[in-house]
């Protein structure tokens, strides 16, 4: 049985979210963030990776959809299971076949609601707001071809009052990414690596 698992993290954007996956597991001697792979150069969580000691791999749409680059980066770091922190492009069919049920993403709504392509970040919490939802929350789920449509791992709610803005639940549904994403990763990888 193999000792370590190994999560890559991909993100596009802050990276608040990879910073608390890579300190949850800093300690432990099971899991190991291998790198973080991003598409934005100015994206913080390149400094975010190097401030953590993180291997940082950076690319582009060519590189993503037209090579296989990143899929032999994966490989030889010896991945098991991916990890979308605010990751905002589509995961291309070559990884998704590489990475069966192995790719989870995090999304910042209950999904199905306020999902599909274009909705991320703020975007999605406007959304709930102008619409007057009383609640909100997190959907952590498998990545497949669509944009947020793979089997539902969990999920985590808030009740929004009248006062909240788009920045207010936002801060709530980061509290929420803090708290759970770490948990949920945790658990799913030890279950793969006793299955
Ligand atoms: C998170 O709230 C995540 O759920 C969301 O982007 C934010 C990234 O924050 N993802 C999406 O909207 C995907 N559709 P972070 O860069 O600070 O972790």
């Amino acid at each position: 049985m193999k000792s370590t698992s190994r999560i890559a993290i991909f993100a596009s954007g802050s990276g608040s979210n990879a910073q608390r996956i890579a300190e949850y597991f800093s300690g432990s001697s099971s899991v190991e963030i291998s790198a973080v792979y991003c598409n934005k150069p100015e994206a913080y969580v390149m400094e975010r990776a190097r401030s953590l000691g993180i291997p940082s791999v950076l690319f582009d749409r060519d590189t993503f959809y037209n090579q296989t680059v990143i899929l032999d980066d994966l490989k030889s770091r010896g991945v098991d299971w991916i990890v979308l922190a605010g990751f905002l492009w589509l995961v291309p069919v070559y990884i998704l076949k590489a990475f069966p049920q192995r790719i989870v993403n995090i999304h910042p709504a209950l999904l199905p609601g306020y999902g599909g392509r274009g909705m991320f970040g703020m975007k999605v919490h406007q959304a709930v707001i102008e619409a007057g939802e009383e609640q909100s929350g997190i959907t952590i789920h498998y990545v497949n071809e669509q944009y947020d449509k793979g089997d539902i791992l969990f999920q985590s709610k808030c009740k929004l009052s009248r006062e909240d803005t788009a920045e207010t639940l936002a801060a709530k549904i980061h509290e929420l990414e803090y708290e759970h994403f770490p948990v949920v990763i945790g658990k799913l990888v030890s279950e793969g690596v006793n299955s």
